[in-house]
């Protein structure tokens, strides 16, 4: 080996030792790089962010800080009005001063106003954001690559670049990377930043024009920073293959273990061959089978609830939800402001029809109590919180939200997608774990977790149920849940009742997983649940402990960064089975804790 060659190995090796990958992978060692080298850049992005306001596009309206906001519709007082009453805020705003009033004419999104008003500046963005938020992935990937071209535009993220670039033979997507210099990289990213502030507000006459001018996600993937829509070959449970690979599998909702059980792929095998693939129609006209009904018997006595109702997904189960019950301007959903995003989709559904949102302070009971305290005489208010928060792990406080609901007389809609088969008697759910089942006016949820298929379900009341059955267009007018699906959920279902020992199994796994990695000094919030996010706080930093997991220790974990999180939010989220056994546990808390310490985690 040439003496140059040795000196480029060395280099590298030494750009790859810990200290030095901890010290470059710091958000504020990057961001003090850029200060010193590229001062330039700086102001001209600041420049643009002061001209064009910071049109970073939200992809939940839950990053949005502006707790308490009230949005109304133009059709509701024709002033899009909005007001900022959180006791921390309280402030108000008019249309004109925060560009409520585009929002109240597109009628996209309730949140998009806060963010305009707090983030932008600008009105115009509030479309944006609301598409940003059906692209969830795309989106998080302009920030992977836009959000680090500002740390990214000096030697740390050259550094970043050439450790990359070490092992890059050994990718087994180098090809992404082929021929692309660190420069090329690093401009890339810079690039990508300005896209991220200016893509948002780009408008004219072609529609697609803001898609051909995104190229975030491309940078990403040429830098082999890209971590969304990454193909398995097999999932296995437990464990998965990834470019015929074998890794431990830290990042599914398969709770119970059960896409693989042979009586759950029997059920779906049977289904198939007796009532074929599809039933291509909705259920209000030719969508329903005996096979819907059956299991919405089973669901509403498994839950000791009135009535059941079968979607084709969980995400519909909410959309349709929401937007039958916010039907009209006198509505109002006070939403904890962690929900999952198709919560979010279905109350601006409602808002497009004159009903209002307001939020409140995340598992907050005294700020939920504030803003019902806000509904006016006349307007009735519908709850809406997840049993269990799907980034965060944790249960939601019923015990102190159910007596705030009851005392405004407001109804209350539970999205139990993460509890079903986790917690409560018989993995019944949040309401069960607090003996409120009776004060919860409707649960839904999933079949994609614990119930290894896909589907959703809602529990409640006969009367309001048939309402939704018959007033929401994206349950009415999509195909129903397909027979394979149907049968595999009800399996599963049967399943977890009759084999106990696998909830007792999972909570044993995820309390050991919670334990373990508290004592190697990570971050864990305030999870109770199978989902454990271990907060990094750096979106960086992030991406990377990610790809150390996955690509030297074959552990797949999920990374939340932002957009998709708040900033400093940014978290692995890993999950666990009752299919896991103590060595997989095992092998990944040893893996955990050399990324955790490499990277300056722990
Ligand atoms: C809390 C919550 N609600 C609803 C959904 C949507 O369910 P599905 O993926 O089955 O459509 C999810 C899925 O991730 C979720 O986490």
């Amino acid at each position: 080996m040439g003496l140059r060659s040795r000196i480029i190995d060395r280099g590298k090796q030494l750009v790859q030792s810990p200290i030095v990958m901890r010290w470059v992978s710091d958000d504020r060692v990057m961001k003090a790089a850029e200060g010193v080298l590229d001062a330039k850049t700086r102001v001209r992005l600041a420049w643009h962010m002061l001209k064009n306001g910071h049109g970073l596009p939200n992809v939940d309206p839950a990053l949005d800080d502006s707790l308490g906001e009230t949005v109304e519709h133009e059709g509701r007082n024709g002033s899009g009005r909005a007001e900022f009453s959180d006791e921390e805020d309280s402030h108000h705003a008019n249309g004109s001063q925060n560009g409520n009033g585009a929002v109240a004419t597109n009628g996209s999104g309730s949140r998009a106003t806060g963010g305009v008003s707090r983030n932008n500046g600008s009105s115009g963005t509030a479309g944006h954001m609301s598409a940003g938020h059906v692209s969830a992935g795309h989106v998080s990937a302009g920030h992977v690559s836009g959000g680090h071209a500002s740390g990214g535009n000096g030697a740390a993220l050259e550094a970043n670049m050439i450790a990359l670039d070490a092992d890059r033979t050994r990718r087994r997507d180098a090809g992404t990377r082929n021929g692309m210099s660190v420069r090329e990289a690093r401009d890339g990213m810079e690039d990508a930043l300005k896209e991220r502030t200016s893509l948002a507000n780009v408008g004219g006459h072609d529609v697609f024009e803001k898609c051909y001018q995104f190229t975030a996600a491309d940078n990403a993937r040429r830098a082999g920073l890209y971590p969304f829509f990454r193909p398995l070959d097999f999932n296995d449970g437990p464990e998965a293959v990834i470019d015929g690979r074998r890794v431990l599998m830290f990042g599914s909702n398969n709770y119970l273990g059960l896409t693989t059980h042979p009586k759950v792929r029997e059920a779906a095998k049977a289904a198939i061959d007796r009532f074929g693939t599809s039933m291509t129609g909705s259920r209000l006209v030719n969508g329903s089978m005996k096979l819907h009904n059956e299991f919405e018997e089973k669901l509403a006595a498994f839950f000791g609830k009135e009535s059941a109702l079968v979607f084709t997904t969980g995400y519909q189960v909410n959309i349709a939800t929401c937007a039958a019950i916010l039907s009209n301007k006198t509505s109002v959903a006070v939403v904890d402001r962690n929900v999952h995003a198709s919560l979010y989709d279905g109350v601006r559904l409602g808002q497009s029809a004159g009903a209002r949102l307001t939020r409140f302070k995340h598992a907050d009971a005294e700020s939920l109590d504030r803003a019902l305290q806000r509904v006016e005489t006349g307007e009735g208010a519908l709850v809406i919180t997840d049993g269990v928060f799907s980034a965060e792990g944790e249960i939601a406080k019923l015990d102190e939200i159910v007596p705030v609901v009851k005392k405004h007389g407001a109804r209350l809609l539970v999205d139990d997608a993460h509890a079903l088969g986790v917690i409560g008697p018989g993995g019944r759910g949040t309401a069960y774990h607090f003996g409120l089942e009776k004060d919860v006016d409707l649960i839904g949820g999933t079949f994609s977790k614990s119930l290894a298929s896909i589907g959703g379900w809602l529990v409640g009341e006969r009367k309001v149920l048939q309402y939704i059955q018959h007033f929401a267009p994206s349950f009415m007018f999509a195909a129903s849940a397909a027979p394979p699906s149907v049968a595999a959920a009800m399996a599963a279902f049967d399943l977890m009742q009759e084999e106990p020992w696998r909830m007792d199994k999972l909570r044993e796994n995820f309390t050991y997983m919670r334990d373990e990695l508290r004592k190697m000094g990570f971050e864990l919030g305030h999870t109770q649940t199978a989902v454990i996010p271990i907060y990094i706080r750096q979106d960086l930093r992030t991406l990377m402990m990610w790809r150390e997991l996955l690509e030297e220790h074959n552990v797949y974990t999920n990374p939340f960064i932002s957009p998709g999180v708040p900033p400093k939010s940014a978290m692995l989220r890993t999950s666990y089975m009752a299919t896991h056994t103590r060595e997989h546990l095992d092998r990944g808390l040893e893996a955990l804790y050399k990324a955790g310490k490499k990277y300056g985690v722990i």
